[in-house]
């Protein structure tokens, strides 16, 4: 991975970028990063607050031989990098709350957004975007976030360097990516849920105006969270903000 890399001081957004690089054609492994970003997605049409020179803001593209349902599991598989490279860079573990937020001390560190372009029975290409706050300070984030937030830098005291996160983080990326090439989700699935924060746990989920309530049971293979109803059954849940109790 990065062996084409495209770094640009400003951009809208490098899953965007990243996106439109592919639609082009670009080789899988193709990563763009960005010092700051105008316009960063986040989750469920949110936005990523990005200010210039402080995190890493990347996007790598993807082309996996999968069927386009199993395509989350890439972002389950992203999520295991990004704590092992946080892991590596600071000594701190980090634990992970479904489906993409990292966590160090209850407060989100970093964020994941994937992006998919796909035919009706394969997928084209992912774009795996990664958010990680590597030196932002407390001033620098927005007094209305939906949920605390915090930076390598204030839970180490010490600056990271970015261009070293990011060699890092592509190292543990394309690890993760071979090894999910070669032997599947199970792996993944495995490390994804020794690092989750609500395994067998109570978690409410919030879907909109619904809200559901019970023990956390796993993730599916398309990513799923899996919980356990009153009754036994198993739900489904694709999408929501799970909060663990
Ligand atoms: C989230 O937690 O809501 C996901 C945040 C994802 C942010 C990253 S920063 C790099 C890439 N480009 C974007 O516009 N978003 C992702």
């Amino acid at each position: 991975l990065g062996r084409r890399l495209v770094c640009c001081s400003e951009t809208a957004s490098t899953n965007s970028d990243a996106f439109h690089l592919a639609e082009e054609g670009a080789e899988e492994g193709t990563v763009v990063l960005a010092d700051r970003q105008l316009a960063g997605k986040g989750r469920l049409g949110r936005r990523w607050e990005s200010p210039a020179g402080v995190n890493l803001y990347c996007s790598v593209v993807l082309r996996p031989e999968l069927p386009p349902y199993e395509a989350p599991q890439l972002t389950f598989l992203s999520a295991v990098a990004v704590a092992r490279a946080i892991h590596t860079s600071t000594g701190l573990q980090p634990v992970i709350k479904w489906p993409n937020d990292l966590l160090l001390n209850g407060r989100k560190v970093a964020g994941l957004l994937n992006e998919m372009n796909a035919e009706t029975d394969r997928v084209g290409f992912v774009i795996l975007g990664i958010g990680v706050n590597l030196n932002m300070r407390e001033d620098q984030f927005p007094p209305d976030l939906r949920s605390p937030a915090t930076s390598l830098l204030l839970e180490t005291g010490s600056a990271v360097v970015r261009q070293a996160f990011a060699v890092n983080l592509l190292r543990e990326l394309e690890r993760e990516y071979l090894r999910f090439t070669q032997n599947g989700f199970g792996p993944v699935r495995e490390d994804w849920t020794r690092y989750c924060n609500a395994f067998g746990r109570e978690v409410r989920v919030e879907m909109g105006p619904h809200t559901l309530q019970g023990p956390f049971a796993g993730i599916d293979h398309d990513g799923a969270l899996l919980m356990t109803l009153p009754d036994g059954r198993i739900e489904r849940i694709l999408s929501g903000d799970v909060t663990v109790i």
